[in-house]
């Protein structure tokens, strides 16, 4: 049974001060409110991820997670991050190729590809960002647009290593616009996601990876969007910075 999760991405967004009063928010909420089994991650920036980590509980779902990484795992590489250096704070999971990166950093398909390997090789988890901008949604093959940054970033990774990564399909033009895929489109990319996972892959591999959906999700969209199939959880920018919403998001999974 693949895992249901939903990861707050706060961008480059709160001070350490606000940072740190919203992870704890979220913790003391999350245990008195969350009864269903998802894993919660909390991605914040770099700088509060050590602090947050002594915030988290052991016993409850809530994973540290990261926006970035280099691809390297050392080096001369004045301003980076690593793999090692993540997982040295209990870091999990890292957010890889986020259309933000691409975009602003110039991240491609290849370098990408060497981010989760260098991430699998930590025992870190990837969670591998696609979708298509709006010009390919309107008029390309918005399908086999993304199935090409699939295909070009991780289909060289062996089946255990594929077993290891999660994937967030977020169309670019609903990303922090308030226009959310309707449910139908989303469940449409994901089936299609899962279903060249499976033709390179196999069935079994398919059925066991998260696909999660990012792009405008809030509290009045995520029941609909989470009920979808193959719509395993969220990825949320804008509403995981509101304790609350975040909350309803979360127990809406
Ligand atoms: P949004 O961002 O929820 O603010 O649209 C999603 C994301 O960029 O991961």
């Amino acid at each position: 049974m693949r895992k249901k999760i939903v990861a707050g991405n706060w961008k480059m967004n709160k001070d350490l001060d606000e940072g740190l009063k919203l992870a704890s928010e979220l913790v003391n909420m999350i245990k008195d409110e969350v009864v269903n089994d998802v894993n919660i991650i909390i991605a914040s920036p770099f700088l509060y991820l050590n602090s947050i980590s002594k915030l988290l509980p052991e016993d409850l779902n809530i994973f540290l997670g990261a926006q970035n990484c280099h691809e390297k795992e050392s080096g001369a590489y004045t301003g980076e991050i690593s793999a090692p250096m993540l997982k040295s704070v209990n870091v999990s999971y890292i957010i890889v190729g986020h259309s933000e990166r691409r975009q602003y950093f110039k991240e491609t398909n290849e370098v990408l590809a060497q981010k989760v390997n260098v991430l699998l090789k930590n025992e870190l988890i990837p969670i591998f960002c696609c979708g298509e901008p709006l010009e390919i949604r309107e008029g390309g093959n918005p399908n086999s647009y993304v199935v090409k940054q699939l295909e070009e970033s991780l289909y060289h990774l062996s089946d255990e290593q594929i077993n290891n990564v999660v994937i967030a399909y977020e169309p670019i033009w609903a990303i922090g616009t308030g226009k959310t895929a309707s449910s139908q489109q989303a469940q449409d990319m994901h089936a299609e996601i899962r279903k060249s996972l499976q033709e390179k892959f196999g069935k079994e591999i398919a059925d066991n990876i998260s696909i999660l959906y990012g792009g405008s999700c809030n509290p009045q969209n995520a029941k609909e969007l989470f009920a979808c199939k193959d719509v395993d959880g969220g990825l949320i920018g804008g509403a995981s910075l509101k304790a609350r919403d975040f909350l309803e998001i979360i127990k809406s999974c």
